[in-house]
């Protein structure tokens, strides 16, 4: 349940007059009754989002903060906790790099913080589809606008695909840029992201051309974008999906170091149009080839570290099994039990900054 923010703030503004503890309690306690109990972590979420949409508070953010005014054994200690609640109300103390409220972070429960991420259910909301072979969850792009963008900033994707970035940046309301090597493919994106809403009158540009040569500069200023705020990667995982014949495809690099040198090309090629300690998301898993593990996600890690970025985070996702594999989930349980290997359940995500 959710009460107004106004309601609060006038009740608990009018306890710092006063004398008695028993008095503040009674007044808080019946605040709390009015917010009442959210029934599930469901529900809470959901309060959540729309709380953010109106001037009203959600109850899973209130009630630890109740219940520690509650429990003050002194007057001075109930009216610093109240003083605290009321200017985490009123006021706005947002990260460098974000829209969020740090007064307020304890609303942010569906935020992740741990480098492990499990995301049992894609999002398949509004304009998401999920078709594309070879794309990523758009919870992927809605953590990291959320933590890393404000409203309005503009994301680079380098790899379009099928647009997941590009359709999350309108939900969110930030503009999007992105790049494909395949004009079908971009032009469908084009097409898909027209369906989702556009609530902030977001801006989407769309680019066909080729990541590793495209002069970044001067194709953003050609679309007057001075910069970008931050940088999505999601580039084929060398040649584990082929998405086309194309030669400048990265999944068509011959060996391992041309597609790492392909990969470096963009880094160095993005690197001029993203703001200074601003963030960077580079998706990639590894691959099997010859019987050997091959560490395909260091190796890029590697690439980028060599072009004046720091590593924030290594994050560990799980990886939803492939159609073909899951079909097939006993022969490959039983060709890891006879060939001494593990199935590959996980993906990263390499988080950077630029210095
Ligand atoms: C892994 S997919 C990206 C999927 C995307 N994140 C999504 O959710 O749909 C990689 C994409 O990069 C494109 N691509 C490959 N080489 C490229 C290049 N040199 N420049 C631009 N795009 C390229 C492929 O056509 C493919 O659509």
């Amino acid at each position: 349940m959710m009460i107004k923010e106004s309601r609060i703030k006038n009740t608990l503004t009018r306890q710092l007059n006063q004398k008695s503890l028993q008095r503040i309690r009674a007044a808080v306690q019946s605040l709390k009754i009015d917010i009442g109990q959210p029934a599930n972590d469901a529900r809470a979420v959901k309060a959540n989002s729309a709380a953010k949409k109106s001037n009203r508070v959600n109850a899973g953010y209130l009630l630890p903060e109740f219940d520690q005014i509650l429990a003050a054994q002194t007057l001075p200690r109930a009216k610093y906790y109240i003083r605290r609640l009321i200017r985490s109300l009123s006021e706005k103390k947002t990260g460098a790099a974000n829209d969020l409220n740090l007064h307020r972070w304890k609303e942010y429960e569906d935020i992740l913080t741990d480098s492990l991420w499990i995301v049992e259910k894609r999002d398949t909301s509004g304009a998401h589809q999920g078709g594309y072979w070879g794309n990523f969850i758009p919870q992927i792009p809605n953590q990291f606008l959320r933590r890393y963008t404000k409203k309005g900033e503009w994301v680079l994707d380098a790899f379009l695909g099928s647009g997941t970035t590009l359709i999350e940046c309108k939900r969110l309301g930030r503009n999007g840029v992105g790049v494909e090597l395949q004009g079908r493919v971009a032009r469908t994106a084009s097409k898909t992201i027209g369906r989702e809403d556009n609530p902030s009158s977001s801006r989407t540009e769309i680019i066909v051309g080729d990541s590793t040569r495209l002069d970044f500069q001067s194709e953003l200023s050609k679309r007057k974008i001075k910069s970008v705020q931050f940088l999505m990667m999601h580039p084929p995982y060398w040649d584990i999906v082929k998405f086309s014949s194309k030669k400048r495809d990265l999944s068509n690099a011959k060996t391992m170091d041309e597609f790492l040198q392909l990969l470096g090309d963009i880094v160095d090629a993005t690197y001029p149009v993203l703001d200074q300690n601003r963030y960077f998301a580079l998706v990639i898993g590894d691959k099997y080839s010859g019987g050997n593990w091959i560490p395909l996600g260091f190796f890029a890690m590697q690439e980028v570290l060599k072009r004046g970025y720091i590593l924030k985070s290594i994050i560990i996702k799980n990886f939803d099994e492939t159609k073909g594999k899951r079909n097939q989930k006993e022969l490959w349980r039983y060709r890891a039990l006879a060939g001494g290997f593990y199935i590959f359940k996980h993906e990263y995500i390499f988080l950077f900054k630029k210095r």
